[in-house]
């Protein structure tokens, strides 16, 4: 078993230098299967979801290079196979993107249900309404979504999203850019990481316009081309590490971010007391006072992220006073709370909402991750708390944070990575 163990209670200081954004990089890598010719990606973050997602790529017969630490170069011009392994894909959730993208390049795609954090029902059905809308036939057999282009190419039409997702938004991008005509994705989601899709399709000679607005023209093109591309910075890991601030107290130099995108995070920062000072590409946080309560409700962007919940409900426990969280978009994304309370939060949940007493105190305990962003709050709790802090299941973190313990080493944190191979053998400490 692989723990971190945190010695809670220091405060952080230094610099720490955001990675890639995951949102961004699961997405334009599966990308690269419409592109004729090689595609290099820069800014990629070393994370478990990333190598899963080249893996799957790779099992399908792409050529993938590494060029170095953050650079792949990816050319799929050799692909044949529109079927994905299911092993691999069911362990993530952006598989889904593989079938946009493999319904634009051969119209026809055979993929398994995605994988994925766990918070209730994760439905598809937009990203279906919109390949159906497009000319494709779209059936699950034998575990597999069979998707298949009835006229052998996509055709443009307008989309209407019945809710916004992010995934439905890009993965229509996806198989619109090779399509016959015209596409509009109208109530389409706006996180960064949509437009970062399509600058990256821009980029290799797609025809997107309004991405970053919620209506989206795609005008299809015969073909993409190869170049090379970089990634924007993690939006979420930076608010992970603002938050981790905001809790253990300290002043960190948050580097290589867009502070645009954080300004959602910046704004309940700011309300709750702690200092943030926008640079270019960076965000000085410090925090020496007492916290104060607030109340946030998770939206689409440019709302504040429901992947930033349970970090900032990680920070609410520690706020005088009482505050109200409200989340506006999963059913179920409460299911760390009762880790929390072990540390001795006061937490009530009713449905969406939970409401959180601030506490004086967090107390070390043994807590287990059960899924990514609830594995980082946990992480946060633990660097605010007094005494030990072991969290287990961090591989679900592992997913989503380039050395996590890494980084926050680096600005004085107490964490360490603890592997007991089986009981009886001795821990080792890395
Ligand atoms: C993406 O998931 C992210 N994942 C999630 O981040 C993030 O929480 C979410 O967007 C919202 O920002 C990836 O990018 C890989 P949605 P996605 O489609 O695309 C409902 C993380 O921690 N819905 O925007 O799956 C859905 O149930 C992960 O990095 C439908 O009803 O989310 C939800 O209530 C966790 N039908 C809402 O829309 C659909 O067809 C938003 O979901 C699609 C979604």
């Amino acid at each position: 078993m692989t723990k971190y163990v945190i010695h809670g209670g220091r405060p952080l200081f230094g610099e720490i230098d955001i990675s890639g954004a995951k949102n961004a990089a699961v997405a334009i890598i599966p990308a690269a299967l419409l592109v004729d010719g090689v595609c290099r990606i820069e800014n990629i973050p070393q994370i478990s979801d990333v190598t899963l997602i080249l893996n799957i790529l790779q099992d399908l017969g792409a050529d993938v290079r590494t060029v170095n630490r953050t650079t792949v170069d990816i050319d799929c011009s050799h692909i044949r196979n529109a079927r994905v392994p299911e092993e691999l894909a069911r362990k993530i959730r952006a598989s889904y993107y593989l079938i946009g993208a493999l319904l634009g390049r051969f119209g026809s795609a055979e993929v398994p249900p995605p994988g994925g954090c766990d918070f209730g029902g994760r439905p598809i059905d937009q990203h279906i309404k919109g390949f159906v809308a497009m000319g494709a036939d779209v059936d699950v057999q034998g575990g597999y979504i069979h998707a298949r282009a009835r006229a052998g190419r996509m055709q443009g039409t307008q989309v209407y999203l019945d809710i916004v997702s992010v995934g439905a938004t890009m993965n229509i991008m996806l198989s619109a850019v090779l399509a016959q005509g015209m596409t509009v994705i109208e109530n389409a989601a706006k996180e960064p990481h949509v437009v970062d899709l399509a600058n990256f399709l821009n980029s290799m000679g797609a025809d997107i316009m309004g991405a970053g607005t919620d209506v989206i023209k795609i005008r299809g093109v015969a073909r993409l081309s190869g170049g090379s591309y970089s990634i924007i910075p993690d939006q979420i890991e930076a608010g992970t590490y603002m938050a981790a601030v905001a809790a253990a107290g300290g002043e960190v130099l948050v580097k290589n971010v867009i502070p645009k995108h954080l300004e959602c995070i910046t704004a309940k920062l700011l309300e709750m007391g702690v200092a943030v000072e926008e640079r270019d590409d960076a965000v000085l946080v410090c925090r020496t006072g007492n916290l104060t309560r607030t109340n946030v409700k998770t939206l689409p962007y440019p709302g504040f992220p429901t992947d930033m919940q349970p970090q900032i409900a990680a920070i609410l426990c520690l706020a005088e006073g009482t505050s109200v969280l409200t989340e506006g978009v999963w059913d179920n994304r409460y299911r760390y709370v009762d880790e929390f309370r072990r540390m001795g939060a006061q937490i009530q949940v009713d449905g969406k909402i939970a409401v959180i007493e601030g506490v004086e105190k967090l107390t070390g305990a043994r807590i287990r991750a059960c899924d990514l962003r609830a594995g980082a709050a946990m992480v946060i709790a633990g660097l605010a708390a007094q005494g030990t802090t072991e969290i287990s299941n961090i591989y679900h973190i592992e997913r989503g944070y380039e050395d996590i313990v890494r980084k926050l080493s680096g600005v004085g944190a107490d964490i360490r990575v603890v592997v007991t191979p089986d009981a009886g053998k001795q821990a080792q400490v890395g």
